[in-house]
């Protein structure tokens, strides 16, 4: 277990998805201190809404974010269903659900992740992106990286899940949800809408969690 504070500011374990305004990370944290040191902030708004601006998103995406959020409710747990049999018919993937020492997929782990994911969905879909929103993210970034990954679960998983499949995921993890996204009683134009407003938001989601994978300086 690494041990070493390093900088001022205090992450609040397990505090964060209720906004932990202070939320900042750094190189190393003991859980057993319940508490993360770190040299980042969450995002602020400002900076955030200049980020919106390079993806495209505007309040446009917003509505459609909405719009999808009855569409997707009766169908998340198919939809998780798609997500985790494309996780599961993958050893590279799965292996970071996996006990770290037996290699063996950790079923609890998988379920417990499963219920977060579906509410990770209606979350996104509801689009309330505000400074408490900024904040969960970079908690969530977090609970991907070794900072604070199994902490929730208190699971002894695989410690860390490398940068370059968070951001490959992006593209399955959105272009299977087009078909659900059918599945309301909406045009095609709001299919499409919905379908180009996850992408962004899923988009910014990645970025938004790629926060404790790089220097402050570069993020
Ligand atoms: C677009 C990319 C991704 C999205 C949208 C996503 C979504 C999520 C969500 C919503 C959670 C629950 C967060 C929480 O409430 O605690 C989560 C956790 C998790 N995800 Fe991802 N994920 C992505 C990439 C990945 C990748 C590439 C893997 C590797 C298989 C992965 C494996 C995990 C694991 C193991 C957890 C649990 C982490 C923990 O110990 O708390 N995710 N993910």
């Amino acid at each position: 277990m690494i041990t070493k504070f390093v900088t001022a500011g205090v992450l609040c374990l397990g505090a964060a998805l209720s906004g932990c305004s202070t939320a900042e990370y750094a190189g190393s944290h003991d859980a057993s201190y319940g508490m993360v040191t770190s040299q980042a902030k969450p995002m602020s708004m400002s900076d955030f809404d200049l980020l919106k601006k390079s993806v495209l998103f505007s309040d446009d995406d917003v509505r459609y974010l909405r719009m999808s959020r009855s569409v997707l409710e009766p169908n998340v747990d198919e939809l998780l269903d798609v997500w985790y049999g494309f996780v599961g018919a993958n050893p590279h993937l799965v292996h970071y659900f996996s006990d770290r020492t037996t290699g063996e997929p950790n079923g609890d782990y998988l379920a417990a992740v499963r219920v977060r994911f579906g509410q990770w969905v209606l979350d996104t879909a509801d689009a309330r992106f505000d400074q408490a929103w900024l904040n969960r993210q970079l908690e969530f970034g977090l609970r991907h990286h070794r900072l604070k990954k199994n902490t929730t679960d208190g699971v002894d998983a695989v410690e860390h899940i490398h940068f370059r499949h968070l951001v490959a995921l992006h593209y399955p993890v959105t272009t299977t949800m087009k078909p659900f996204l059918a599945r309301g009683n909406h045009s095609e134009q709001d299919v499409q809408g919905m379908y180009e407003a996850w992408r962004k938001a899923v988009l910014m989601t990645t970025i938004l969690w790629s926060q404790p994978y790089m220097a402050p300086e570069d993020f």
